[in-house]
Order: C-alpha cells, then structure tokens, then sequence
C-alpha cells in the first residue's frame, strides 16, 4: 500500500475503481453514478442488521464515505477450502435475503452484488465475513450473484483441481446459500450465463476506451479468460449437474 500526502492510505487492489483510499477507520470512493443507489443499499443493510457490508457514512469532496471494514482482501482468485466455500454461500444469502421484499429490490426478488468474487470479500481469521464494492449493485435474481460466485470461488480452468472437487465445491456454495428447487436445476445455466455476460461487460468497456478503466490488452486477456471459462464450464456440464443434483 502506497502513502498519500495527506496520511490516508491508498488502498490497491481494485480492478474498477481508482483513488479509493483509506482515512483511519473509513474508506473514501470516488462518487459515480451508483453512489446514491449503494448509500440507500447500505442503509437498508444497517436497519435490516446485516453486518457483512460496510456501513454508508455520507459524502465529502466528491467522495462517498463507508467505513473500513479490517481483515484480508484477496488480491487474486485462488483454490478456497470447503469452509470458506461454505461461508461464502452463508454470506451471499444473508445479503440477499436482507434485501428482500425492499423498494430498493423493486419487482425482482433481491438487490444482488453483481462482483461477489473472493476479491470483493473482507475475510477475517480465513472466512468471507462481509462484501465490499457495491457499484455493480442493481435488483435482479439470486441466480445471478450465485451464478457468478460459483464460478469465481469454485471453478477455475487452469487450476490443477480436479473438476470433480470443483463440481463439489459449487454443491457446497449451493447448498450453504439453500437453493432448492427448480433454480437449483438450472445453477449450471446461471453459471455459464454470468461467464458470457462477463466476455460482453469487458468487451463493452474496451468498445469506449476513453472511459475504460484499463488498457485493452488488459481488457481483452479479461474476455479471452471469461471465454475460455465458459467453455470449460460447458465440456464439464455433466460433473456440475451431477454434484448438484
Ligand atoms: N469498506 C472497506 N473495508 C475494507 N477494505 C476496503 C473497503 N473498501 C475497499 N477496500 C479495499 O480497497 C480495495 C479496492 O476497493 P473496491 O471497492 O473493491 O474497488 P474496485 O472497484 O477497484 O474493485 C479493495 O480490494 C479492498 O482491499
Ligand atoms: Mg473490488
């Protein structure tokens, strides 16, 4: 972590967002066009008694303030125990059933994260205690948060894990969220559409690289990775309904 002049903190890390810094126990983000949105959303946190988010603390010089939430972020993705797995599940589904049935949410059933990897989990004494970085944050289906964490916590293409334990990890995830039913017959189907529409998410940015985040050979190393995850996913489509069922 690099020091500021002013004693904050820079806190690296990110992929999205630049100039998030640390001042003693808060961190300032940059406001953008979802500020008003998560500050409604941590608020409905707070009043519902969720505790695995960061508290909203207000705005000053174009900054949103929430407050620092101590423990690790994993810098990269990585083969996670079952326990952590399991917590991760736990968590997703304490958010987004603190979200349910709110105006926020509106017709869809929850407000999902939309980012809910290991990167964006505050992890205390080695388990996923709270989510950070709700700019993505948008109502939807549980379906998609659980898509996407199965993926990002579960499977991963290169890794030396055999699939089979990735397929049981992804049970695992499933099962400590509680997903039952019909929706559990199609997780699969939830997997390998978040892993599409992350290839389309980055390929739009690098299609407005004034406004890109990162330089596009970063954005298209993204894409060729969400592709070939995909089509991982899909050859293996058998281990992973197998588990689950
Ligand atoms: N509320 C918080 N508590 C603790 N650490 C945080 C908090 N918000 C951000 N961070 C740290 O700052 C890094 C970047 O913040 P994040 O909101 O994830 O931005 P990005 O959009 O770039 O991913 C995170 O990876 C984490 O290490
Ligand atoms: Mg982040």
């Amino acid at each position: 972590m690099d020091e500021v002049p002013n004693g904050a903190i820079m806190l690296s890390g990110g992929r999205m967002t630049n100039g998030v810094i640390r001042v003693d126990d808060s961190v300032h983000r940059p406001i953008t066009d979802s500020s008003e949105f998560v500050a409604t959303l941590l608020k409905i946190f707070e009043e519902r008694k969720f505790f695995g988010a960061p508290r909203y603390l207000g705005q000053a010089d174009g900054m949103d303030i929430l407050s620092f939430i101590p423990g690790d972020v994993p810098a990269r993705f990585q083969v996670w125990e079952d326990g952590q797995v399991a917590a991760a599940g736990a968590l997703l589904r304490a958010m987004h059933d603190a979200t349910r049935g709110s105006k926020l949410a509106g017709r869809s059933p929850v407000v999902c994260h939309h980012d809910a990897g290991p990167n964006n989990a505050v992890f205390v004494r080695g388990l996923p205690t709270a989510w950070i970085d709700f700019d993505t944050a948008a109502p939807g289906s549980p379906l998609e948060d659980l898509g996407y964490a199965a993926w990002t916590w579960c499977i991963a293409s290169k890794c030396t894990v055999p699939v089979e334990r990735q397929a049981k990890q992804v049970k695992i995830l499933a099962d400590a969220y509680g997903l039952q039913g019909p929706e559990r017959g199609v997780m699969v189907d939830a997997i390998l559409e978040r892993q599409a529409r992350n290839a389309r998410f980055w390929a739009e940015l690098m299609a407005s690289p004034d406004t890109a985040p990162t330089e596009p050979e970063v954005l298209a190393s993204r894409i060729e990775w969400s592709r070939r995850e995909f089509a991982f996913t899909a050859a293996h489509r058998s281990a992973f309904e197998e588990a689950l069922a």
